[in-house]
């Protein structure tokens, strides 16, 4: 059974309870699970005999012309999607029991969020980061597991806890894919069937990418370029990036070595959809 838990008292007595029974893992999540969430559920039942999932839409990490009204929601799938993974509870606050009165504290991460999906979206991360920090001090888990997918937000929640000592341990999971190599998400419920065939450009983008660094490709920009032709040349696309950029810091590089991420975002229809590979080109 899973324990649903909606507010901040209750979550807080809920952990101090579990904590004697060793580690607490907490999954941050909006819901409307996939197999992606799965995957980290599952990682965090591996590692932790006390899993918490919390659930929640976040309004302020949606800019105004945004999907916040939109997004997929379906609460009592994912309390059963839960409790097949073994989840112990599940935190799902309102938006009143998170944000009682207007927000004046924010957690503004100045490196990382200038590029990709900081640019598309101003605040963006500045409202990642602002919730995953109150999560993190509503309830306090020895282990917060985050996906690559969101690769940007992964290396942001890394280094506010770098930067601001939180005492938790973030651990990575990799990206989970449909046969077909499109990434698992939640908005890939807004595709028509013909948009879901079209949005498989991305991954095949970001493979060929990999690939022409494998074969010795060293110049960002080319690789930039042959994604963003790849990305353009499927009709039902719009471009939104496509760069190859420092991993995890996300810096521009003049030459392609080391660790590298290729990242590429576009719009087919009405869902903005991203992903990413991290690749090691060697020295
Ligand atoms: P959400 O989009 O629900 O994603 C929750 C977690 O699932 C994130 O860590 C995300 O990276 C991971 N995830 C999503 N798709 C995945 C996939 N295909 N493979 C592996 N992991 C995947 O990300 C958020 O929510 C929010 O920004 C949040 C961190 C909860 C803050 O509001």
């Amino acid at each position: 059974m899973v324990k649903v838990v909606r507010t901040i008292a209750e979550v807080r007595d809920f952990v101090r309870e579990a904590r004697a029974r060793g580690p607490v893992g907490l999954v941050p999540t909006m819901g409307y699970f996939h197999e992606g969430h799965r995957a980290l559920m599952r990682k965090a039942r591996e590692m932790c005999p006390t899993v918490t999932v919390s659930i929640f839409v976040n309004p302020l990490q949606f800019g105004p012309q945004e999907d916040l009204a939109a997004y997929p929601r379906d609460f009592e799938r994912d309390l059963a999607t839960a409790a097949e993974e073994g989840v112990d509870a599940v935190f799902t606050p309102s938006v009143e029991e998170m944000y009682p009165a207007p927000q004046a504290a924010f957690v503004d991460i100045a490196e990382l969020t200038g590029v990709l999906c900081g640019r598309s979206r101003p605040g963006h991360f500045r409202g990642v980061a602002t919730v995953v920090a109150k999560l993190f001090n509503i309830v306090g888990p020895d282990y917060a597991l985050f996906g690559q997918k969101d690769a940007q937000q992964l290396a942001v929640i890394r280094r506010m806890v770098r930067d601001l000592n939180f005492p938790v341990e973030i651990v990575a999971v990799p990206t989970v894919r449909e046969a077909d190599g499109l990434a698992a998400s939640s908005r890939n419920v807004y595709l028509t069937p013909e948009e879901r065939e079209e949005a498989t450009i991305l991954f095949r983008a970001l493979h060929w990418g990999k690939q022409t660094i494998t074969g010795g490709e060293r110049d960002p920009q080319r690789v930039a370029r042959l994604m963003a032709e790849t990305i353009n040349g499927m009709p039902g696309a719009r471009l939104d990036y496509a760069e190859v950029l420092s991993w995890p810091d996300l810096n521009p590089l003049a030459t392609i070595e080391g660790e590298v991420l290729l990242a590429v975002a576009a719009w087919f229809g009405r869902a903005r959809l991203i992903d990413n590979m991290v690749v090691e080109a060697g020295n």
